[in-house]
C-alpha cells in the first residue's frame, strides 16, 4: 500500500507574505508529487519562490493555502527526516569540519564513536579526509560546501533539500562536486529536491526538471530527463537527448527570466 504513496505530495500550495504596505505572493497553486529516491531539480528566475518552496518542504514555513504531506501523512504530523543545505554557507565557524558534520548526530544523542565513524566515512567519500580538524575559515568555498552537504546527509534523512549548493563555485569544482553528489545520493538512496540557476546542472543531476514561472511561482513545465545512471558528467553534454532537453527547457525558462527582469509578475 505504501509503495505507491509519494514521499512528497504538494497539493495546490500557496504562500504569500504580508508586509506593512503590500502582500507578496511568492508561490501559487503548486502541485507536485515525488517518488522515493527521485532527484527533482528546479529552475526558475530569481525571486520566483524557489527558496520559499524549500522552506515549506523543510517545515520552516507554513503554506498559506493547500496541503503538504509526506508518505501520505500531513507534514505537521509526519516524522519524516529532512536534510537541508540552504542557500548560504551555514557551517559553525567555531567548530572544526568534523565537529560540524557530527553536530546533527550529537544533538540526536548518538554516541561519540558511532558519529565519528559516520562523519569520517562521508568526509572521505567527498575527498575531505585529512581536513577534518580544520576550521571553516581554513577551507576553500568548495570544501565548505561539501561540508554543508555531508552534514545534511549524516543523520540519514529521507529527503534532502539543496538550494543552489554549487552556485558560488568555479566550473571545474562544480563538476567535481556534482559527480560526488550523484554518487553519494545514489549510494544513500535519497530523495532530493535540488534548486539551481544552471539549466545544464538541472538536467545533468535530475530525474525530472521543473521550470517555474516568474513570481508568483507556479510550475510552468516538467520534463523527465530519461538519461541512464550513473551519468558521465564530463560527456553528458554530447548526448543528443541532453541537447534537446536543454534547448526545450531554455526556450521555456527564457521568457520567465525576461519577465522577472522587467519587474513583472508581482
Ligand atoms: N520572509 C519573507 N518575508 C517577506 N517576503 C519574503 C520572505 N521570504 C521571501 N519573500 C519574498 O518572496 C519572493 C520569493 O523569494 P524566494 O527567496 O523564495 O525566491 P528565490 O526564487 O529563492 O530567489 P533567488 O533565486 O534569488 O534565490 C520574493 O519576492 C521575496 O522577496
Ligand atoms: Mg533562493
Amino acid at each position: 500500500m505504501v509503495q505507491d504513496t509519494p514521499i512528497i505530495e504538494l497539493a495546490n500550495v500557496d504562500r504569500s507574505f504580508s508586509g506593512r504596505s503590500k502582500t507578496v505572493e511568492a508561490l501559487r497553486d503548486f502541485t507536485l508529487d515525488l517518488r522515493d529516491g527521485e532527484v527533482l531539480t528546479i529552475v526558475g528566475p530569481s525571486g520566483c519562490g524557489k527558496s520559499t518552496l524549500l522552506n515549506i518542504l523543510a517545515r520552516l514555513e507554513k503554506p498559506t493555502g493547500g496541503t503538504l504531506s509526506f508518505r501520505g501523512v500531513d507534514a505537521e504530523k509526519s516524522g519524516v527526516q529532512i536534510g537541508y543545505v540552504t542557500q548560504s554557507d551555514t557551517l559553525f565557524p567555531w567548530r572544526t569540519l568534523l565537529g560540524n558534520v557530527e553536530y546533527p548526530l550529537e544533538i540526536r544523542g548518538v554516541s561519540k564513536n558511532v558519529r565519528r565513524e559516520r562523519a569520517m566515512s562521508l568526509l572521505e567519500r567527498v575527498g575531505l579526509a585529512g581536513f577534518e580538524d580544520r576550521l571553516p575559515f581554513e577551507l576553500s568555498g568548495g570544501m565548505r560546501q561539501r561540508g554543508n552537504i555531508v552534514r545534511a546527509l549524516v543523520y540519514d534523512p529521507d529527503i534532502v533539500l539543496m538550494d543552489e549548493p554549487f552556485g558560488a563555485l568555479d566550473a571545474q569544482t562544480r563538476l567535481l562536486l556534482q559527480d560526488q553528489l550523484q554518487r553519494l545520493c545514489a549510494e544513500e538512496r535519497k530523495t532530493v529536491v535540488f534548486i539551481t540557476h544552471d539549466l545544464q546542472e538541472a538536467i545533468a543531476l535530475g530525474d525530472r526538471v521543473v521550470v517555474m514561472t516568474a513570481r508568483p511561482g507556479r510550475i510552468k513545465m516538467i520534463r523527465t530527463v530519461g538519461l541512464e545512471r550513473p551519468r558521465d558528467l564530463n560527456h553528458i553534454h554530447e548526448i543528443p537527448r541532453f541537447q534537446e532537453l536543454l534547448s526545450e527547457l531554455w526556450d521555456c525558462l527564457r521568457d520567465e527570466v525576461l519577465l522577472a527582469g522587467q519587474g513583472s509578475g508581482k
